[in-house]
């Protein structure tokens, strides 16, 4: 027997009879509106998603473990997902998991800042909830322009959970990269994020861990730990392991100030503008390159981003007349 069409069912198919009737036959916009994006699924629809786990980061930053109705999806490290809570509204997130942890478990994670309406009401939701899902969008990271070569991670804040997709992607394939050094600061100890993990990455001996914080606490200075801002971490990484500019590719992402001066250090130390490798943040609203809201000049971030190399930002900034970063 043909099952109805339930509640979303029945909502998409007015959309799509309302889209269809102001656009008549007309294939051509139509064909386009609707032109799959994986699976043969629609651009707009998100998949249904449960709320396998909720773990707190920071007093204000969640990760939330997501089980995509219909499996695990493949994508890219620095692809972003937009996430919808029912009855509120959607917003873009950078997929923090690696895509070889998907692989293993089925899951993707988002790591979530609480700002506004949308992050605010995600993060009201519990385990066993559902979401939807729009994943994966945007370009990723070139992950092949760095292989073989030494890899340099700089994060700030809230900027790591595309550089820990990142991370983990190349330490499961850590046989197809040089030397990985990870630098990553943030405001204070407490607003750090994935502290059992950064833990984890001091304690490997396939990968150099650096971190500081603007401000200490008393555990921090009992630790005798770093203060300062991340580019404080550049003198120590001279002596210790200098960066060799043609074979190094650098990734960063964090507040625009960091990467604005994190980007002045690598340029110091001779790293290729197309070895610089960063994130752009634009407010969105499609996010498959349709409304136009993140254009940047000719760019859409959306979809051209949000991954773009230093002479690519160079670009971006001479033709918008404004900082890029
Ligand atoms: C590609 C991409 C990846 C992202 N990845 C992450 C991530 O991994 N984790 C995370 O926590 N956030 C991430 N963000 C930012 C996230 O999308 C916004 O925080 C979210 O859209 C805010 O929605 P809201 O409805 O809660 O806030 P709103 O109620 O819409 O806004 C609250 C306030 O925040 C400001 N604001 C909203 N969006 C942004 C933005 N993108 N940049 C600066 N200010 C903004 C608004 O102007 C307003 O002042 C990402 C954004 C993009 C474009
Ligand atoms: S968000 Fe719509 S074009 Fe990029």
């Amino acid at each position: 027997m043909e099952q109805g069409l339930g509640e979303f069912g029945e909502r998409r198919a007015i959309v799509l009879a309302y889209v269809n009737c102001m656009w008549g036959e007309c294939g051509m916009a139509s064909q386009e509106f609707f032109q799959p994006l994986w699976n043969g699924r629609n651009l707009y629809e998100p998949v249904l998603a449960r709320i396998v786990e909720v773990a707190d980061e920071t007093p204000d930053v969640k990760t939330f473990t997501l089980e995509l109705d219909g499996g695990a999806i493949d994508y890219l490290p620095g692809q972003f997902a937009e996430v919808s809570v029912f009855g509120v509204g959607e917003a873009p997130f950078g997929i923090s998991s690696s895509p070889t942890w998907t692989k293993r478990t089925g899951y993707i994670q988002v790591t979530v800042r609480a700002i506004g309406r949308v992050t605010n009401a995600l993060h009201r939701l519990k385990v066993g909830d559902y979401v939807g899902v729009r994943a994966p969008l945007g370009n990723g990271f070139p992950v092949e322009h760095a292989e073989g070569k030494r890899v340099i991670i700089v994060g700030g804040g809230i900027g790591l959970p595309p550089l820990r997709s990142l991370l983990n992607y190349m330490l499961d394939n850590r046989e197809r990269f040089g030397k990985i050094t990870v630098l990553y600061g943030a405001r204070t100890p407490a607003d750090r994020v994935y502290k059992g993990e950064l833990e984890e990455w001091e304690r490997r001996e396939d990968l150099e861990y650096l971190d500081t914080v603007d401000i200490a606490d008393e555990e921090w200075q009992r630790l005798g730990k770093r203060v300062g801002v991340v580019t404080t971490l550049f003198p120590i990484l001279d002596e210790q392991s200098p960066i060799d500019p043609p074979n190094t590719v650098a990734f960063v992402c964090g507040p625009p100030i960091m990467i604005h001066f994190v980007i002045i250090e690598l340029e110091k130390r001779n790293v290729p503008d197309e070895n610089i490798i960063s994130t752009l943040e634009r407010h969105m609203k499609c996010g498959v390159g349709k409304c136009g809201h993140c254009a940047i000049g000719h760019k859409y971030v959306c979809t051209d981003g949000p991954v773009f190399s230093w002479a690519e930002m160079k670009e971006l900034e001479w033709m918008c007349a404004e900082p890029a970063v």
